[in-house]
């Protein structure tokens, strides 16, 4: 369809049937639906009428290529004027094919991988009759007391922005009008969702705009910038305002400053919540608030179909601004291709074929190998084929390994820890004890684990968080494990045999009970569809461990939060001469995270050249090239993240202990070394300034390249400019 015939369609269109175009349900509204749909908020009672469902615009959850073709074309007969619907879902890390969860995907550091797990994702979305996802998740994360954590790639601003574009890339592909095996992306949740106060779910949000700037809103950018196609608002306040009714945020940042035309959706309900945030007093003031700030689909609340036609009777509300909603989203149903084939690539004979593939499989876990970080190897990994295994905890052949927003990934079909082991190791090797649940351990459990225990050379203990502790309103305040399994583990360690923990969970986890008793430590995070496979390669070092963690781990809750770019404050506590009382600490801790930011071991070692500066000077026009030599200084073949972070010596505002400003992953094999080169530039040392605007500060800087984020080598140089030209990003 022609911009001028979207003109000519909306002219035809009565209000009603375009308000009703503002409205998203779920699926179990429509004709040809199942029953049990994917419901991810609160279900009121909504007031919706036949002639309201007949005329919205979107559905939300719902997929299956025959379920799909049924409710478009049920609705097709019904809607005076043709308008297909749009199918929105959260398709967050997999469609069947379940890859690691994000926070997971971050600690590969691989864009490709990743990029290629959203094209999969997509590809088996689309084929089931999806038309967009909701993802890319952007929030920038540094409170793992946050359930959502484990949607997000991480604390840095730099990394959450390549995988923004990364996923955005993989889902849309570069052609979503003629690629029918692509979703159109609707970044999440905009803004500042990941800072929500005490890490408790959809809390208050408040911060400096400078800072919502500077660490907050790169990643969304990022994800725009790549052509993402909708925004999704976010559940939290900033300054006071929730942010669906935010007119400053949304209509005048998002829409003026930065040019988004496309579609913005409220969150699950967040149009009504308006009210119990105590910013309107009714529906009316509520839908008010969000069309005035832009907002065009209302998610699952009532208030747009309700209100708005008297809004616009009694003249609150301008038609015009109806229509510039209803147009985008129109644009979207004609990018998507919708008008001339409504069913797009809902396909019952390629479902079939594409989804949970044998390709897509091996992809996940590729991925899932990526993603592990291991935190501690006490010479016990990896494991030999002969030596006898008792594999022990609740996830030892547990499935639900999947990770929150997997809707449709089987934790049947999941490749769970144990078989993958039995099939790895000699024959007859491996033993399997439950050892306790998630949160309980019986007597009986003990005494059957300690007896297959004692029988192996090494005890193998799956444990973790069940996959409700993490995600959409799964906040904890204490992220230990929980006190069954840290028992469990005291327990094995009197019988005196090496231990390795694989842990399962969707945040960092405060690892007191766990760091003293175990002698390894693989973080698996929920690792999807072939966790089990992926990790066996890894525990036996068929493949070696590369992952590195992107947030920080904390040496306990009262240290959150805890995140490598902090500022150093005027009494920092490692400054030459500090005094002893009367500096920036705690008494009882460390300052520094238990685990830092881009921390991961592997099975050989790595040792860094000093870094070479092509000079000490930095203009405008000359950036400074950095090279390091890196070599493999172990027995094995192994993966490393060389990273790059600056930090500016003197701004007009502090700035960061250190900031990420690039990083290469290499391969090396047994004492094969490779020269890495970085062009630092005049542009990656601005920042939002005091009056916001965004330039760089001649004067001193510092360099670092390491292995991690706390392990470096310095070097310091001169930005020399005057005057640098900037302009607001
Ligand atoms: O996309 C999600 C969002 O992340 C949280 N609330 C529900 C939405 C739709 O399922």
């Amino acid at each position: 369809m022609k911009d001028q015939q979207l003109t000519s369609l909306l002219n035809q269109m009565t209000l009603e049937e375009k308000i009703a175009q503002l409205q998203q349900l779920a699926a179990n509204f429509y004709e040809g639906a199942e029953e049990g749909g994917q419901i991810t908020g609160p279900m009121a009672s909504m007031g919706i009428t036949d002639h309201m469902i007949e005329n919205s615009g979107s559905v939300l959850g719902l997929s299956g290529a025959e379920q799909v073709i049924a409710v478009q074309e049920a609705h097709l007969r019904k809607n005076r004027l043709g308008i297909p619907l749009l199918m929105m879902a959260d398709i967050v890390h997999g469609f069947k094919t379940i890859f690691p969860v994000p926070l997971a995907i971050g600690c590969s550091w691989d864009m490709e991988r990743a990029e290629l797990s959203a094209e999969i994702a997509a590809k088996e979305a689309a084929v089931s009759g999806v038309h967009v996802t909701f993802a890319p998740m952007a929030d920038l994360v540094r409170d793992p007391r946050w359930g959502r954590v484990m949607e997000s790639t991480g604390e840095d601003p730099y990394l959450n922005g390549r995988f923004a574009r990364a996923f955005v890339r993989g889902f849309q592909g570069n052609e979503l009008t003629g690629d029918v095996s692509r979703v159109a992306a609707c970044v999440k949740h905009f803004a500042a969702y990941g800072l929500s106060e005490g890490g408790r779910d959809y809390n208050t949000v408040d911060l400096s705009e400078r800072q919502l700037r500077e660490y907050y809103l790169p990643a969304y950018r990022a994800a725009l910038d790549e052509g993402a196609e909708m925004v999704m608002t976010s559940f939290n306040t900033i300054d006071g305002i929730p942010i669906s009714g935010n007119v400053k945020l949304l209509r005048q940042l998002l829409r003026e400053e930065w040019g988004f035309d496309g579609v913005l959706i409220s969150d699950w309900g967040a149009v009504k919540e308006l009210i119990p945030h105590g910013v309107a007093e009714d529906e009316a003031e509520a839908a008010l608030k969000a069309i005035k700030a832009s907002v065009d689909i209302e998610m699952m609340t009532e208030c747009y179909v309700h209100q708005l036609p008297a809004l616009v009777a009694d003249g609150q509300v301008d038609e015009s601004i109806i229509d510039e909603a209803v147009l985008r989203i129109l644009k979207l149903k004609q990018r998507l291709g919708l008008f001339e084939n409504p069913l797009r690539g809902a396909d019952i004979e390629k479902e079939r074929e594409v989804i949970f593939c044998d390709a897509h499989r091996t992809a996940a876990r590729e991925l899932a190998v990526k993603s592990c970080v291991l935190l501690k190897n006490d010479q016990v990994l990896p494991l030999a084929t002969e030596q006898r295994i008792a594999l022990i905890g609740p996830f030892a052949n547990n499935g639900d390994i999947l990770g929150p927003w997997s809707w449709l990934g089987s934790t049947e079909e999941a490749s769970r820890l144990a078989p993958a082991l039995e099939a790895r190791a000699a024959a007859g090797k491996v033993t399997v004890a439950e050892g306790s649940g998630i949160e309980s351990l019986t007597e009986e459990q003990w005494l059957e684990a300690k007896a297959v225990a004692l029988e192996a050379d090494v005890i193998v203990l799956a444990l973790g968080e069940h996959s409700e502790m993490s995600g959409e309103a799964g906040s904890r305040s204490d992220i230990r494990l929980p006190e069954a399994q840290r028992e469990l583990l005291a327990r094995m360690k009197t019988l005196g045999k090496p231990i390795v923990v694989v842990l399962f969970n969707g945040r960092p986890l405060d690892l007191s009970g766990v760091i003293e008793n175990a002698d390894a430590i693989l973080e698996a995070w929920f690792p999807g569809s072939e966790g089990g496979a992926a990790i066996t390669s890894l525990l036996y070092g068929d493949e070696n461990p590369s992952g590195r963690l992107t947030m920080s781990f904390p040496v306990s809750v009262g240290q959150i939060p805890v995140y490598y770019n902090h500022f150093n404050t005027g009494r920092p506590l490692h400054a030459p001469g500090a005094d002893k009382r009367y500096v920036s600490q705690y008494l009882d801790i460390p300052n520094e995270p238990f685990l830092p930011f881009g921390f991961g071991l592997s099975y050989t070692t790595f040792s860094y050249s000093e870094p070479i500066l092509s000079g000490v000077i930095m203009t405008k026009d000359q950036p400074i090239k950095v090279t390091v030599t890196v070599t493999n200084t172990g027995n094995v073949h192994g993966e490393e993240v060389v990273q790059l972070y600056i930090r500016d010596i003197s701004g007009e505002v502090v700035r960061p202990m250190k900031e990420l400003k690039d990083f290469v992953k290499i391969s090396l094999s047994p004492g094969e070394s490779k020269e890495v080169s970085f062009t630092l530039t005049e542009e990656q040392l601005r920042y939002y300034h005091s009056d916001l605007n965004f330039s760089s500060d001649p004067g001193q800087f510092k360099l670092f390249v390491g292995p991690n984020s706390q392990e470096v080598k310095e070097r310091d140089f001169r930005l020399a400019l005057e005057y640098v030209e900037y302009k607001r990003h």
